[in-house]
């Protein structure tokens, strides 16, 4: 075959994403770019993790201990990246985290991310502690997959009066998030004296000062609300006809908790590593879990996803979707709900490009025969 002279690659050395206009041409490229439109102490607050920051860096060396078995000259192509999940149908196996503060990062917040959702066929998680409320971010994107994500704390008649507002705003699911009974011991905030503004995170409880805010969210900023158990988890959500996930499961015996509590799903998290620091990565941990809850409970990865072969080999692994925090937050930093959306765009051309490469069909054939972990 002979080279276009006047070109300046090869062909084959030719990436399918046309970088032309586009906010970044690599997700490491929004990452640089939202470092540089953030205050130090805003970047130190996404960026960071808790203690030693120990679990936020195994959430990364994790991924490169699982390599691709690759079989070539497969016969297929174009693999298909849709999925389901708790029934809805997905253009990719990809959900954006709940992030509260999303004002930080862009006028229009969750607003945006749910928009630039909507159009890529992701699912969007919208938070309980958002710069906008629920019903607001339904608003902005009517037609998007939506789950609503609340914290499990405070008194049993609020959490109940938030569980009947989501139902009555048309969110299919719930995610709750089990893993925040205290916020975690994050010293880069310490250090910078970094306080949240009450305006970023009180969308859904407009009019709230400080005081009353750490009522809502009492046990994260104040611990001036009982931490709640399985038993009492199980009994609030009794009270809505929503599947509900549990954010933020790391072990087998905690996953079957959740199941038993009546979660539809669970999603493996150590909610990227700003939590307890010295819990183990969360993708370490995707093949107990996935063993401990067996098929009929769809099981979610999230903490550490930064490209599309993370989600192949998550994928390989048992998730049945992923999650992306702070990818959606620079993505949002780096370009409002166009970054979102080309972030997403970039992640689904690098799975086709993966998927290709390790010569299976599809997201859904994808199992553990696509990987091995590397000898040390
Ligand atoms: C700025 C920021 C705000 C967050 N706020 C919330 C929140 O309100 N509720 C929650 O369950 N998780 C929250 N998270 C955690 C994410 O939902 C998610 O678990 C985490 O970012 C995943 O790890 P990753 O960033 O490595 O993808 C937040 C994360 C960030 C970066």
């Amino acid at each position: 075959m002979s080279v276009d002279a006047t070109s300046t690659r090869h062909p084959a050395e030719a990436t399918p994403v046309p970088n032309t206009g586009a906010p970044f041409a690599t997700l490491g490229e929004a990452f640089d770019i939202a470092r540089d439109r953030l205050s130090s102490d805003v970047w130190d607050f996404v960026s960071g993790g808790a203690g030693d920051e120990t679990t936020l860096q195994d959430n990364r060396t994790e991924f490169s201990r699982w390599l691709f078995r690759p079989r070539t000259m497969s016969g297929l192509s174009m693999p298909s990246t849709t999925t389901s999940l708790l029934g809805m149908e997905l253009d990719l196996p990809v959900l954006t985290a709940p992030f509260g503060t999303d004002g930080l990062f862009d006028a229009e917040g969750h607003r945006a991310v749910a928009r630039a959702d909507a159009r890529q066929g992701a699912l969007s998680i919208v938070p309980e502690a958002g710069t906008f409320s629920l019903e607001d971010v339904r608003d902005a994107a009517p037609s998007a997959a939506r789950i609503a994500q609340v914290h499990p704390m405070g008194d049993p008649r609020n959490f109940q009066r938030m569980l009947e507002r989501i139902a009555n705003a048309g969110y299919s699911a719930i995610c709750v998030t089990v893993d925040c009974p205290t916020g975690g011991w994050r010293e880069r905030n310490l250090r910078n004296r970094f306080e949240i503004e009450p305006r970023v995170i009180s969308g859904n409880y407009p009019g709230s000062d400080s005081d009353e805010l750490s009522e809502v969210f009492g046990q994260i900023f104040a611990r001036n609300a009982d931490v709640w158990s399985w038993e009492e988890l199980a009994d609030a959500m009794r009270h809505t006809a929503l599947p509900w996930i549990a954010k933020g499961i790391l072990t087998a015996e905690d996953a079957r908790r959740a199941v038993d509590a009546g979660a539809a799903a669970v999603m493996v998290s150590n909610h990227g590593g700003r939590q307890l620091d010295g819990a183990p990565s969360a993708l370490a941990q995707l093949p107990e879990v996935v063993a401990a809850v067996g098929r009929d409970v769809e099981v979610i990865l999230d903490s550490g996803i930064r490209r599309g072969s993370d989600v192949v080999k998550a994928v390989a692994l048992g998730a049945k979707a992923v999650v992306i925090g702070r990818l959606a937050v620079v993505a949002l930093a780096a370009a409002g709900e166009n970054g979102v959306e080309h972030a997403l765009r970039l992640l689904k051309e690098e799975i086709i490009t993966v998927l290709t490469l390790v010569g299976r069909g599809s997201i859904a054939e994808l199992n553990s025969d696509a990987v091995t972990r590397r000898v040390p």
